[in-house]
This record gives C-alpha cells, structure tokens and sequence, in this order.
C-alpha cells in the first residue's frame, strides 16, 4: 500500500472536496521519552519499535485555506512566506497532495509558538496541526487514531502530538500501518516538567529521516535498538504507574543517549551535539551528584531537555541560567480544532 492508498482508505465515506473556506487546527509540540528512531517502512513512515513521548503546552495553530485562482499552494511560517524551493515547503505541499482535488490550490498559514527546525519536534505538532485543519476544513470528522494515522504520513513522530499528556505511539504489525496509531495513557503526572536549554535554532545539517535511514543502514549497533527500546518502554510505564521518577528519568536520559550513539556509529557518523551541548550534559550530572534530580533528552538537534519535578523547581535556573520552561500538556480539551 502506498501513501495516496492508505489516505483514500482512511477517508472513505467522507467528503472529498473542501466544505467550508477555512479550516483550522492546533497541536502540542510532544517530547519523546522512549525515542522513535528507524523506520520499517519507509513510504508510510512505519516504525520499527513503538515509542513515548509527553505532550506541551506549547502548540503549532494552523489555518488551511482554498485559493480559488491560483495554481500553487501558499506556505506562510511564523508571518514569513516560505519559498517553494524549501524542504519545508515541499514537504507541506506533498502532504496535502495525499488529499488535494484536483487543481486546487491552498493556503496554510502556520503560527508555531516554538522554534522550527531545532530538535524541538516542531514538524510533528506541524503536520498534526496540519492534519486537524484538513480535517475541519473538508469536515471529516475523523477519530483522533484515524487523525494519527494520517498524522504521520507527513512526519512519523505526528502521530503523537494529536494527544495530550503521556502517549504511545504503538509500532503496529500491519503492513498497511492501519495499526501503527498512537494514544494517551490514563496516567497523569503534574508534578512532572520539562525545561530546554536553547543552544542553536538553525536549521539541522541533516534530517531526522536521513539521519535515521543512514543509522539503520550501516550502525552495526542499530540491531540492539529494538530489544532495548522494548526493555525501556516497560520501564518508562511502570515507573510512570508507581510515579518513580528517577527510575522514569534514567530511561529517558537513557534512550536520548542510545539513539545518538547509534547515529555516532553510523557511516558517516552523525553527531546532532555542539560543544554546549556537552557542557549542559555535564552540568546535568554535576547537578544529580548535589541533590537536583534532572534528566536529559535530546532528539535531532544539538538542544537539550530537561526532566524535573515540580518540588526542585527553583533549582532550575541556579544550575541551568538559559533554561525556558515547558509545562506538559495534560487536559484534552485544549487539543480539539
Ligand atoms: O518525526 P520525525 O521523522 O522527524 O522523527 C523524529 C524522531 C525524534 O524526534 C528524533 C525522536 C522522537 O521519537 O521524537
């Protein structure tokens, strides 16, 4: 099955043409705590192992339009327009291709309340939003697994950022992917926060889908990631369910670590980190030996995340000066388009 068959499943029954002028949808930026790396199937962006994230309250809000006289897509990010020759433009573009009628051109208008393309996740609350304002816009009225699905064709962590709070992104077994969705737990965590450390903001040297592609190719450490990733996500849950958080941090801080190994061992080798990117690691750990209990995570990007409790919070800005809060995202309602 490839990308246009799997949507024309998804979406039969439904309308095919736009039902109204405008459509809008919201997404939270999520952080993956059991990290998705490689994928199995490359034109579904299929995973191979299931993956883990926590939602934020910081979100991507998109407006999707049709453009009646026109012949190309519009792409407008953070007020900027976006020139047609950009990645990101023509990722967009692909995307709603997977649903355009014919001829139809489209605006997409998308406010993100992060920085684009600095390991913050940014293109799965993109493509997520994107995802639910396609969905308004044409009036679908899809389920949010279905939501997911669709999700992630344009970017395989997507499928996450539909859902606040804790959410599983399971791997599926189908080779249509029509089970590769991804859910929240009934687990809430509200002592629980995350900061990052803003290191750089421009653009990665290499895509995360590149990158990960090149790890499962030629890592000879890559064939251990899928029996690791099964121990850490029972790990993650159950420290989750008996609210231990350093065994949750360990996991995380772990399974950032693992990932970026296996991209170091690459051929060539991939290394996301700046130099500041290593102080804040040690920093982090200089922190743990004094009593500040903070994790790391980092994803394709040289920017680092960190894992706290709500009691050490004042410790924070003694320990990391630069960091910026983010408060996870636990209530449903905030998520609806
Ligand atoms: O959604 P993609 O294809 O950009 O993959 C990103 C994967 C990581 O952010 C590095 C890890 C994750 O699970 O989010």
């Amino acid at each position: 099955m490839n990308r246009k068959e799997c949507v024309r499943f998804l979406l039969q029954g439904n309308p095919l043409e736009p039902q109204k002028k405008q459509g809008v949808g919201h997404a939270p930026l999520n952080i993956a705590l059991v990290k998705y790396w490689g994928k199995r199937n490359r034109e579904l962006n299929l995973p191979v192992t299931s993956s883990f994230s926590i939602s934020l309250n910081s979100h991507t809000h998109t407006t999707v339009e049709t453009l009646p006289h026109m012949e190309e897509d519009v792409v407008v990010l953070n007020g900027m327009s976006i020139p047609r020759e950009t990645t990101f433009y023509q990722r967009v573009k692909g995307f709603i291709d997977l649903v355009r009628p014919e001829k139809m051109a489209f605006s997409v208008t998308t406010i993100n309340e992060m920085p684009t393309g600095a390991g913050l996740a940014s293109s799965a609350a993109g493509f997520a939003a994107l995802t639910r304002a396609l969905n308004d816009l044409f009036s679908w009225q899809l389920s949010d697994s279905a939501l997911s699905c669709l999700a992630r064709l344009g970017s395989g962590s997507a499928a996450r950022s539909l859902f606040p709070g804790f959410v599983l992104w399971e791997k599926g077994v189908r080779e249509d992917g029509l089970d590769s969705v991804a859910h929240s737990l009934v687990e809430t965590w509200p002592e629980l926060l995350v900061a990052y450390v803003p290191i750089s903001s421009t653009e990665k040297p290499i895509s995360s889908t590149a990158a990960m592609q090149r790890t499962v190719d030629t890592s000879p450490l890559y064939c251990r990631w899928p029996v690791e990733v099964e121990k850490q996500l029972q790990e993650a849950t159950s420290a989750i369910t008996m609210k231990e958080f350093d065994r949750l941090g360990r996991v995380a801080e772990s399974s950032a670590l693992m990932m970026h190994g296996t991209m170091l061992t690459a051929t060539p080798p991939i290394l996301y980190w700046l130099p500041e990117t290593v102080s804040v690691l040690h920093q982090a750990w200089q922190a743990r030996k004094e009593g500040f209990q903070v994790y790391v995570t980092m994803d394709a990007g040289p920017n680092v995340k960190l894992l706290f409790l709500e009691e050490q919070k004042e410790l924070l800005h003694r320990y990391f000066p630069k960091a910026k809060l983010l408060s996870p995202l636990w209530c449903d309602h905030a998520l609806s388009s």
